[in-house]
């Protein structure tokens, strides 16, 4: 087995895990990426052969909506259940506290909103995505509004990053289902999460970053040892 079908077999294991989680009458946040679609096909898979009934999804991105109505997965938003019961997301990195950085797949504002209304935030992983620090193996993305974004690429350049706006194949910026832009913000090692977050939270033009801190309710880890659970 090839070295990228060995990691998604464990990023199937590590949804199929998640699924388990899922009860007759939850709402349930359906997550975005290539791990999180396991789980969402794996939900579909249930629900048609009748081992699971009556749970509705909320998709993290118009891909992810797509995707579950083909599946047969009944959706709603989140202006109709007061709190979503359990959310299965992955994520680009991970740290030992259960910290992420999030949005590789260009979803982060959806995605963050969703996990602030869900119970139970599982977020699911092949090991690879372990890190002792966050920011060691993955940039920080943050999610502008168009109007002034160089401003803002200038201004976290100062912070201490490495900026580069996300392009499509075609070199055009990629627009997010919000109609927003992507920087994707090299720091390297990030010595203070708390700080980093406050500071991009409050500069205007900036809609939403990327770290997810103390969001994730449960971890699901799948490696060559087998998989594990860590719930905070
Ligand atoms: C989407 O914006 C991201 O937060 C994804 O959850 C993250 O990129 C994980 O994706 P993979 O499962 O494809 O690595």
């Amino acid at each position: 087995m090839s070295d990228t079908a060995q990691r998604d077999e464990l990023k199937r294991l590590a949804a199929e895990q998640a699924v388990d989680l899922v009860r007759p009458g939850m709402v349930v946040g359906l997550g975005v990426g290539s791990t999180a679609i396991h789980a969402i096909r794996r939900i579909g898979a249930l629900l048609a052969s009748g081992d699971l009934h009556d749970i509705v999804g909320v998709p993290c991105a118009l891909r992810v909506e797509e995707e579950a109505r083909r599946l047969g997965i009944p959706l709603t938003t989140l202006e109709d259940p007061a709190q979503i019961d359990l959310t299965i997301d992955g994520a680009d990195e991970v740290d030992p506290q259960l910290n992420l950085i999030k949005g590789g797949g260009a979803a982060l504002l959806r995605e963050k909103i969703v996990a602030q209304s869900s119970l139970r935030e599982v977020i699911i992983v092949d090991e690879a995505k372990l890190s002792p620090q966050l920011g060691t193996r993955f940039f920080v993305p943050v999610e502008v509004v168009p109007f002034g974004w160089s401003a803002q690429a200038r201004w976290i350049t100062t912070l201490g990053a490495e900026v580069r706006l996300r392009r499509q194949a075609d070199g055009a910026p990629l627009i997010t289902d919000q109609g927003n832009y992507l920087l994707d913000c090299h720091f390297g090692p990030i010595n203070d999460l708390e700080t980093l977050a406050v500071q991009l939270s409050v500069r205007a033009g900036v809609v939403e970053h990327g770290l997810f801190l103390g969001m994730a309710t449960d971890l699901i880890v799948a490696g060559a040892d087998g998989i594990r659970h860590i719930q905070k």
